[in-house]
């Protein structure tokens, strides 16, 4: 694990942004798995600025998002799908058929799941994978005691992530309480893995994460076995990690 730890959280948010525009110019039809959540919000806003200059084209760029929410249309307002047009995919170039979000609809989310898997195999797999998170340990929405094998696959929200998404809900009861998520074993699958944690409120998964051995309760620590991954933080996401005693 590549751990860096930057002054503040718009430095982690701007360095993150590079090195998947650094991805994308390297290989312009790069298969770039993303994430959602208030933690990339500043990470797009750089890769539309870059893009708006002339320097990133995203033409032959294909996505993956990691998750949606179930029960969720995807112009639903907090929709996954939304959040992404909003904050990323309304000021980039990319094809709208390039673009791969979980159906939250889906009539049959088994079948909307091995889908998900199948497309991302025929795209040849996902080049930089996007990572936040949350306070549970949790990656994607594999929470605490998930099997580091899954596949996308259909989950239960915990107590402690519906609280923490609450947040961009008018109602904390309008949160979904089931979400369709890339597994642990998608994840892992994907060449290189780029983690950003901000916010004070994170730095004890982050210990879990880096600090203490590979456990199911932190799924975070799972990356520990991965041979390309990159954590980036900001100060208030590193204060736990300093005391890895
Ligand atoms: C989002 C996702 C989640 C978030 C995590 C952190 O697609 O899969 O794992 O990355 O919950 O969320 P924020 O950034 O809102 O703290």
């Amino acid at each position: 694990m590549n751990i860096r730890v930057f002054d503040n959280e718009a430095q982690a948010g701007q360095a993150a942004a590079l090195v998947i525009a650094a991805q994308i110019v390297k290989k312009p039809d790069s298969v770039i798995g993303l994430a959602t959540g208030g933690t990339p919000v500043l990470t797009y806003q750089d890769l539309a600025r870059l893009t708006k200059s002339g320097i990133l084209d995203w033409d032959r760029v294909t996505t993956f998002n990691l998750d949606e929410y179930l029960g969720l249309a995807g112009d639903h307002e907090q929709s996954f799908r939304a959040f992404m047009v909003k904050n990323l995919f309304s000021k980039v170039n990319i094809k709208p058929d390039a673009i791969h979000i979980p159906d939250g609809l889906a009539k049959d989310p088994e079948a909307e799941s091995l889908a998900y898997e199948r497309s991302i195999n025929t795209r040849g797999g996902i080049d930089l994978q996007l990572l936040g998170l949350g306070r549970t340990g949790h990656i994607g929405f594999n929470e605490p005691d998930s099997l580091f094998s899954t596949r996308t696959h259909v989950v239960d929200l915990t107590a402690d992530t519906i609280s923490a998404n609450a947040r961009f809900f008018a109602n904390p009861s309008d949160v979904p309480r089931q979400a369709m998520t890339m597994g642990i074993g998608t994840i892992m699958q994907a060449r290189e893995i780029l983690m950003l944690v901000t916010g004070a409120e994170k730095a004890r998964a982050v210990r879990g994460m880096v600090c203490n051995p590979v456990d199911p309760q932190c799924p975070g620590s799972v990356l520990q076995l991965h041979a390309n991954v990159t954590v980036f933080l900001d100060r208030p996401a590193a204060t736990a990690m300093y005391h890895c005693q």
